[in-house]
């Protein structure tokens, strides 16, 4: 192998490709680039590399479900955790834009919007949080499209913890070994009676239970600095995605993924 074909830290990490992969759209403006919208790429990009090492991690954490291994589910969801807090805490840099920084450049966005992050639906999917209609956004034939179709129609984290409880012999309702959801996670009176028995007596189904539950309120912590980010920079404007931006995002916050761990608390 000649020198230049040697495998060296530029060429592993393909930092040609990544770090040719920012181009400010402001770099037209007659008068040079607005200073900030490098940032602002750097940070998207940033958390795009996280969803993508999230989705690798859940996506593990289903098949060691599956083959029951706890102890590998448990330590791959706790890096997830990990992940969410490093990006919760990325929230700080972003929000060193200020709102005059942020209008400098935000009409050259057009409609481009963090409600197209398809892997950021993945992650929602995969964890069951499925919503058929944000299909819609992309075209029937493109790759994304049938990316996220195979998400949803695929069981998620949820589903495969719910059949590892069955296998383990509490009582779920069958129908729930017969059939993937497409939707989101509907409150059930009988998960919630499964779930109580097992944070009574069941010690480390309930260190599971109390990891996913770290999940969902993670994302929920990032859904909520997200929201405080979006109302310091632009108030109550309507976003570039055509919602009406902070008010949209403020549902989000009534909404976790998993509701029965949630309810259960209160029986218990
Ligand atoms: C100054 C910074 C930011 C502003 C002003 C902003 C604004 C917004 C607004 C207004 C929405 C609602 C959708 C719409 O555009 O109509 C939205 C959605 C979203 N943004 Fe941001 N955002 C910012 C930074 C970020 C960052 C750094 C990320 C990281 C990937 C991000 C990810 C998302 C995601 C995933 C959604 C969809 C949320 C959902 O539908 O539940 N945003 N953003």
């Amino acid at each position: 192998m000649t020198q230049s074909h040697a495998l060296n830290y530029s060429s592993y990490l393909r930092l040609d490709k990544i770090l040719d992969a920012q181009e400010p759209r402001s770099l037209a403006n007659p008068d040079g680039m607005e200073h900030d919208e490098m940032l602002f790429i750097i940070i998207h990009q940033v958390f795009e590399l996280w969803f993508k090492q999230i989705l690798h991690e859940v996506d593990f954490a289903k098949e060691q479900m599956v083959v029951g291994n706890i102890g590998k589910v448990q330590h791959v969801l706790k890096r997830i955790r990990s992940i969410i807090k490093v990006m919760v805490g990325q929230v700080d840099v972003i929000e060193t834009m200020t709102p005059v920084e942020f209008s400098a450049f935000r009409d050259r966005l057009d409609a481009a919007s963090g409600l197209q992050s398809y892997q950021f639906r993945e992650i929602e999917f995969s964890l069951g949080f499925k919503r058929a209609n944000v299909l819609d956004r992309y075209e029937e034939s493109s790759d994304i499209y049938q990316q996220l179709n195979k998400r949803l129609n695929e069981p998620s984290l949820w589903d495969a913890f719910i059949q590892f409880v069955a296998q383990r012999g509490y009582a779920v309702p069958e129908e729930y070994l017969k059939e993937i959801s497409t939707s989101e996670i509907q409150s059930d009176g009988a998960i919630i009676d499964v779930i109580e028995e097992i944070y009574h007596s069941d010690h480390e189904l309930t260190g599971l239970c109390e990891t996913l539950i770290d999940l969902d309120e993670g994302l929920l912590e990032w859904r909520y600095r997200h929201i405080k980010m979006v109302q310091r920079t632009i108030g109550m404007k309507p976003g570039t995605g055509g919602s009406t931006g902070a008010m949209y995002l403020m549902a989000s916050l009534d909404n976790p993924i998993f509701p029965d761990l949630w309810r259960v608390r209160a029986k218990l």
